[in-house]
C-alpha cells in the first residue's frame, strides 16, 4: 500500500544540504531486502504491490485487538549501532511504521496510535526536531494518496499550536481528505503527552463550568473522556500497548487511556520491529485474560 522508496530521500531544502551531519546523504542506511519484497520497480519510481497479508495461523481473527498503541523506541540506538546519525534511525523507523500499518489493515485492527513526537522531544537538538517534523511532513505528503486508496483515516493528536504552520495545515488537509475512511484509523501523537491531554481536557471542562454549561457535580469519567483528544476515535482505549527497545515505561503516553491496556515490551529496536515481532506481540495479547478489575471464574 505504500510507495516505498528505500531509503526515504530527504527534502531538497537548503537545510538538507547544511553542513550538519544530521542531514548528510551519505548516512542513509542500506536498504533491507525484506523492505523491498513485494515491490514492482518501474523506471521512475518504486511502487508497492497492494496485496493483503493473510492472518498468520497462530493468531485468531476474532481475538485481534481493535486498538494497538505503539511507543516506537530505539531509533537513535539503531542508528548509533551503525555509526549513523539519529536521523537515519528515524527514517528506518518510518519503514517499520509502514510495515505495521499494512499489517493492521490486513489483519482487521481498527486503530493504530503511534507516539511520533512527545512534548518532551522539543528539548532535543533543534536539528533533530526539525528533521523529525520534516520527516512527518514528507511521509504524509508521499503517502496521502495511498491512505485515501486504502481506506486509512489519518488523525493527529497533541499540542498543534507548537507546530510550524505548514505542519498544522498539512494535518488539517490530511485529516479532511481521509475522514470518510474506516479500514484503519492511524492516530499520530505529535507534540503529545498524556499529561498534556489530561490538562487540556480539564481546561475544557472548567470552561464549561465557568460558562454555566456544566455543573461540577455532573463531572464524571465520561465527561473527562469526551474532552480527551482521543475522542476522535470510536475505540479510544488501546487494547494493546507495544514498546520496543527494552525500556519498561509508558513515558507520558496515553496515561488515562491506558488504564486497562495490556502492555507488551520487546527488546528489538523500533526499526527492527517487523512482522514476526508483531505476531509475537499479538500472540501474547491473545493469550491474556482481561478482567478489568473484576473476576473471571
Ligand atoms: C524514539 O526513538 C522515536 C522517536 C522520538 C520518533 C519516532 C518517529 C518516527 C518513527 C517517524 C514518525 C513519522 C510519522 C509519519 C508518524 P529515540 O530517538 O528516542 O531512540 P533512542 O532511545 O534509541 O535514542
Amino acid at each position: 500500500m505504500f510507495s516505498l522508496r528505500c531509503p526515504v530521500p530527504l527534502l531538497n531544502t537548503p537545510s538538507s544540504s547544511s553542513s550538519s551531519s544530521f542531514y548528510s546523504r551519505s548516512y542513509y542506511p542500506p536498504c533491507h531486502r525484506s523492505q523491498t519484497r513485494g515491490l514492482a520497480v518501474t523506471k521512475r519510481r518504486t511502487v508497492a504491490v497492494e496485496s493483503p497479508e493473510p492472518i498468520p495461523e497462530e493468531l485468531a481473527a476474532e481475538l485481534m485487538p481493535k486498538h494497538v498503541a505503539v511507543i516506537m523506541d530505539g531509533n537513535g540506538r539503531w542508528a548509533k549501532l551503525r555509526n549513523l546519525p539519529a536521523s537515519a534511525g528515524h527514517q528506518a523507523g518510518v519503514q517499520s511504521l509502514r510495515r505495521m500499518v499494512t499489517l493492521c489493515c490486513s489483519w482487521g485492527i481498527k486503530v493504530l496510535t503511534v507516539f511520533a513526537f512527545s512534548t518532551d522531544n522539543w528539548a532535543r537538538p533543534k536539528v533533530e526536531v526539525d528533521f523529525l517534523l520534516r520527516l512527518f511532513e514528507r511521509t504524509i505528503n508521499s503517502e496521502i494518496e495511498a491512505f485515501k486508496r486504502e481506506g486509512i483515516r489519518i488523525s493527529v493528536i497533541g499540542d498543534s499550536s507548537k507546530l510550524p504552520e505548514s505542519v498544522q495545515k498539512l494535518i488539517g488537509s490530511a485529516e479532511e481528505d481521509t475522514k470518510q475512511n474506516s479500514k484503519l484509523q492511524l492516530i499520530v501523537a505529535l507534540s503529545y503527552s498524556g499529561k498534556y491531554d489530561v490538562v487540556q481536557a480539564c481546561k475544557s471542562v472548567a470552561k464549561k463550568v465557568k460558562d454555566g454549561d456544566l455543573y461540577v457535580d455532573d463531572i464524571d469519567e465520561n465527561i473527562i473522556e469526551q474532552e480527551l483528544e482521543t475522542n476522535i476515535t470510536e475505540f479510544p482505549y488501546p487494547d494493546l500497548l507495544i514498546r520496543t527497545s527494552g525500556e519498561l515505561r509508558v513515558s507520558n503516553f496515553l496515561l488515562w487511556q491506558l488504564a486497562y491496556t495490556e502492555l507488551y515490551f520487546n527488546r528489538e529496536l523500533w526499526p527492527d520491529f517487523g512482522k514476526d515481532e508483531f505476531v509475537e506481540a499479538l500472540t501474547s495479547f491473545q493469550q491474556r485474560q482481561r478482567r478489568y478489575g473484576g473476576r473471571h471464574s
